[in-house]
């Protein structure tokens, strides 16, 4: 526009609001689709933002942290930030285009949290679990979801092995052991249910699994997922907002190169990145105390660079913790002083830090 200060521009805009983030969440205002459109007139800044909620208090925060960071720009003069509620969507608004239109977050649920890998058997349910229960022990009230239709682990890890209960008004309890709420797609599958749960059925169950269980209030709840980006995947992170996805990996090539995979689909969902896990890093000697790379070095560190993104740690190959793992006593709890211990509770403690801060550490892309 002829009119406007040299140098203010539409994009120079975007690049601002990219900074403001939805409340309560990791996304910001323009990948998930809030910002409608904006138009500068001189000195004066207007921004239309479409909400998917009618909650009155999230318009007005929105508002308030939108006009401030708009104002910070040099060569703004005045800004109105025009919130629009769910119910105000204007007809074939862009609305409709927003990632994030059919979701909803869960309620008394602050922060959902995937733990995923691109290959099987790297440790996601191990890792999932040992930070779920080293989140409840920094005081943190935990739920652990197991949402693995193929193999569904964490009922065995967690010690678990009772059918749940579903309440008059059809909510489903969660089990509770060492201090986790949880619960497990595999409780309600037969033997035969990775051949025949397809598309819609998987989805079905994950919605009502996440949905229909009583959470109650919970920090976090942490997602165990398929290995992949499958089915479940997909519903998961169309389905609630996730925080975050940690990323699983072990230091071979192979597992690397699924990992990019992995952090793709999140990616392009616009679910931010938490960090990565690489597990079976070194083997210490029980007698002499030597430290093998029994893979090889420096794979996780170097996909956590290539992504942009904090690796959490390294997790040593130990048999303890597959032991305990077997054993229902999760290695955190049982053997809190082990080396792998120690890293899962420093693991836990950084993801705590991560979720604290409220900004997904990875830069989110938009996905037209
Ligand atoms: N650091 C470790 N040291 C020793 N054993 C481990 C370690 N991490 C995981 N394991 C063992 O490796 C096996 C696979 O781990 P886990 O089930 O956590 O992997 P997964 O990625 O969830 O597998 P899937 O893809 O089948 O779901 C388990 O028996 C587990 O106890
Ligand atoms: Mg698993």
């Amino acid at each position: 526009m002829a009119n406007q200060p040299k140098g203010l521009s539409e994009s120079q805009v975007y690049d601002v609001l990219k900074s403001v983030n939805y409340p309560g969440y990791t996304y910001d205002i323009v990948s998930s689709g809030v910002v409608q459109g904006m138009d500068i007139s001189g000195q004066h800044v207007r921004v239309v933002l479409q909400l998917n909620t009618n909650q009155q208090d999230i318009a007005a925060q929105l508002k308030q942290t939108t006009e401030e960071a708009v104002r910070a720009i040099p060569g703004v003069n005045t800004v109105a930030a025009e919130v629009r509620l769910k119910d105000q969507a204007q007809p074939g608004s862009p609305q409709n285009r927003n990632p994030f239109a059919n979701m909803s977050a869960l309620p008394g649920v602050r922060h959902v949290v995937a733990v995923a890998s691109g290959k099987g058997g790297v440790g996601k349910s191990t890792v999932a679990t040992n930070i779920a229960v080293a989140l409840g022990m920094s005081g943190l009230r935990t739920g652990l979801l197991d949402a693995d239709i193929y193999g569904p682990s964490i009922p065995l890890m967690m010690g678990v092995n009772e059918q749940p209960q579903v309440s008059h008004d059809n909510r489903i309890a969660p089990f509770v052991n060492h201090g986790i709420k949880m619960q497990s797609l595999g409780f309600f599958l037969g033997e035969n249910a990775p051949v025949i749960w397809r598309g819609p059925m998987v989805m079905k169950a994950v919605q009502q699994l996440l949905k229909d269980t009583d959470w109650g209030e919970l920090d976090a709840l942490i997602i165990d997922l398929p290995p992949g980006t499958g089915d479940v995947q997909l519903t998961l992170v169309q389905t609630v907002p996730l925080t975050g996805a940690i990323l699983v990996t072990t230091p071979q090539d192979l597992a690397l190169l699924d990992v990019k995979k992995g952090a793709e689909m999140f990616k392009q969902v616009n679910a931010p990145l938490i960090g990565i896990v690489e597990n079976m890093s070194f083997f210490v000697c029980p007698d002499c105390g030597t430290s093998t790379e029994v893979f090889r070095r420096g794979g996780g560190q170097k996909e956590s660079e290539r992504l942009g993104i904090p690796l959490l740690g390294r997790i040593p190959l130990d048999p303890v913790v597959c032991d305990t793992g077997d054993l229902g006593a999760p290695l955190v709890l049982s053997h809190p002083d082990t080396p792998a211990a120690e890293e899962f509770k420093a693991i836990a403690a950084t993801v705590t830090e991560l979720l604290s801060r409220g900004t997904g550490p990875a830069p989110i892309k938009i996905i037209n």
